[in-house]
Formats: C-alpha cells, sequence, structure tokens
C-alpha cells in the first residue's frame, strides 16, 4: 500500500471508531499530516482536556499520553508506541525526588511535564517549556523547588531574579548534548543566520541564541520572521518540518546528534494498526495516580492563565 493509501485508511477508520489523533510537533511529517492537531507539550496536554472522542491515540512518548489520561480518564488513551519514552521522565524517580523534597518543606514543587505520573502526584504544579516562566511567576511563593530539568530550571531562574529556584541534576540527554563548539562552528558556517534553542539545552548555548522557546514557539518564530536563514537547536524533525513547509527560506542544525531515539520509535504502520484494533500500549492509571497528578496539570492551566 502506497503511503497516501495509509494515511486515507487511517483517516477513514478514526472518524468510524471516534478516535482523536494527537501528536508532538517531533513527529514524523506522515503522522502530522494526519493528526487532528498537532503541537508541543503545552498546547497538547490543553488539547487532551477539550477532547470530546471516546479514544485517542497519543503520536509522541508515553509521558504525554499519560497526561491525556490523567485529563480525561473516561477515555481509552493509547501510546502509539509501546516503548516510546523519554529519556529525562524516565530519569527522574518519585523515591528520589521524596527525599529531596524533605530537604526543602517550604518550596513549591514544579515538576517539568516531561515526568512520570507517579512522580507528579508528588508535586505541585507542573511547567511546560513554553509556560514554565509565567507560570513561575504566578507562584505565590518565591521558594521553588524546581525537577528535574536543571537548565530549564537555569532559564527561568535567569528571567525571575526574585524567586529563590534550587535545582536538581537531571534533564534531557539529547539538548543537552550540544556543546558551546557547535555554536561556534554553527555561526561560522552560516553566518547570516538566526540561531533559535529550546531552553533544554545547557545555559551556555541558550546564552547565545537568538531565540529561546519550545518546539511550537521556534516553529511559529521561524514563520513569521523576515529573516530567511535559521540555526535550529532542537530535534532534528523541526528543522526537517520547517524546510518542507518554507521552502523559501534555510534551515541548519545545530548539531546532527539532535535526534531523540524515542520520539522516532513511531511510525505511520503503528497508527494504521492501532486505527485496526492492534498493537500500542493502552495507558492504564491508577484512580489516586489520577486524583493526585491531576491536581499540578489543573493548577499548571489555571496558573498559565492568571
Ligand atoms: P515542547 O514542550 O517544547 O514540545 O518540548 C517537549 C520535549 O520533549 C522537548 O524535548
Ligand atoms: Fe525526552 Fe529529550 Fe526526547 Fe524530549 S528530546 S522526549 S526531553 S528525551
Amino acid at each position: 500500500m502506497m503511503l497516501k493509501d495509509i494515511q486515507k485508511e487511517i483517516l477513514k477508520l478514526k472518524e468510524e471508531k471516534d478516535i482523536c489523533i494527537l501528536a508532538h510537533s517531533y513527529q514524523a511529517r506522515e503522522i502530522v499530516e494526519i493528526a487532528d492537531f498537532s503541537g508541543d507539550s503545552y498546547a497538547l496536554s490543553v488539547k487532551a482536556s477539550e477532547v470530546s472522542n471516546k479514544n485517542v491515540i497519543m503520536c509522541g512518548v508515553r509521558f504525554m499520553a499519560e497526561t491525556v489520561k490523567i485529563l480525561s480518564p473516561q477515555k481509552k488513551v493509547f501510546l502509539a508506541h509501546p516503548d516510546a519514552g523519554c529519556l529525562m521522565a524516565d530519569g527522574a524517580d518519585k523515591e528520589s525526588i521524596s527525599k529531596v523534597k524533605e530537604k526543602y518543606k517550604d518550596y513549591t514543587v514544579v515538576a517539568y511535564i516531561n515526568t512520570t505520573a507517579d512522580l507528579k502526584t508528588i508535586c505541585d504544579v507542573c511547567v511546560t517549556s513554553s509556560s514554565a516562566v509565567q507560570i513561575v511567576k504566578n507562584i505565590d511563593n518565591d521558594n521553588i523547588l524546581f525537577i528535574p530539568d536543571c537548565n530549564l530550571g537555569n532559564y527561568v531562574a535567569k528571567r525571575l531574579p526574585d524567586k529563590n529556584i534550587k535545582l536538581i541534576q537531571g534533564g534531557c540527554p539529547v539538548h543537552a548534548g550540544v556543546a558551546l563548539s557547535d555554536v561556534y562552528k554553527a555561526r561560522e558556517k552560516y553566518p547570516n543566520a538566526s540561531l533559535l534553542v529550546h531552553p533544554e539545552c545547557v545555559p551556555d548555548v541558550v546564552e547565545l541564541a537568538d531565540f529561546v522557546g519550545s518546539t511550537s514557539a521556534i516553529m511559529d518564530y521561524a514563520k513569521n520572521s523576515d529573516e530567511k536563514e535559521f540555526i535550529i537547536g532542537t530535534e532534528l524533525s523541526i528543522a526537517e518540518h520547517l524546510s518542507y513547509e518554507l521552502p523559501d527560506k534555510k534551515f541548519y542544525y545545530l548539531s546532527a546528534e539532535l535526534i531523540c531515539k524515542d520520539m522516532r520509535l513511531t511510525t505511520l504502520m503503528d497508527v494504521y494498526n492501532l486505527v485496526k484494533g492492534k498493537g500500542g500500549a493502552e495507558i492504564n492509571l491508577d484512580e489516586d495516580i489520577i486524583r493526585d497528578a491531576r491536581k499540578c496539570i489543573d493548577e499548571m492551566i489555571r496558573l498559565n492563565h492568571k
């Protein structure tokens, strides 16, 4: 079967079976094309709370599918590829964070949304890369324990100097792998290009960027800018989407190593099989986990609109 035929069949079956397909911006073009919605983690969370379909397929990684289940527990939620995890989320467990929390009793615990549902149950509020500064600013406590991404935490702390923000060791190895030397090399090779990076990159790299933002914010910046050349400092898929969508502009990789293996696991065939009733992983969470984890996701949406 040709790719277009597979896509057509998915679109037909998802209507028949009342399925909503959500895709993170890092997903492949052929998946983004058949999704009802694609975007960054914040936009996906908001969509997850609004979806009216009985079934949801998340093309992304496990914490994103868990967020959908937490916000819509009555729906059947599937992760398109059962092994798609997130190195950052999987690297931070509830037990070790509980121990850190003990030391910072009067602190508000702010969790990056790239965390497991289990860990969210002991946190006060979630943030995403596009909402973190606004949300931390709106928290009614100056003492913040920010987990688990010290790079995003550092980015927030620099923008909110009046807050006392404690960081822990943790983050995304894919983005943290970008070195200062990558920036120097790319700047030298592409002197007319603007550098757009994700705040999961290390502070030295973020400092040298012309724009810092979430996956969607980077894409919006490139679309709305009059500039013609951009160096993209996040997963390679974003530069690929932009090159396709904006053929008159030029997009370069900040580092060819910016590959998230988990985000790349999902294929169009996984989605095809799932709409046919095979494969994927249904997300099942205990009621008490849903109840406790939901508080910090609801708080994220409330504080971002304050
Ligand atoms: P965004 O919220 O920017 O989409 O980030 C998600 C992510 O995992 C980036 O690595
Ligand atoms: Fe997780 Fe990093 Fe992959 Fe994003 S790029 S999903 S933070 S491992």
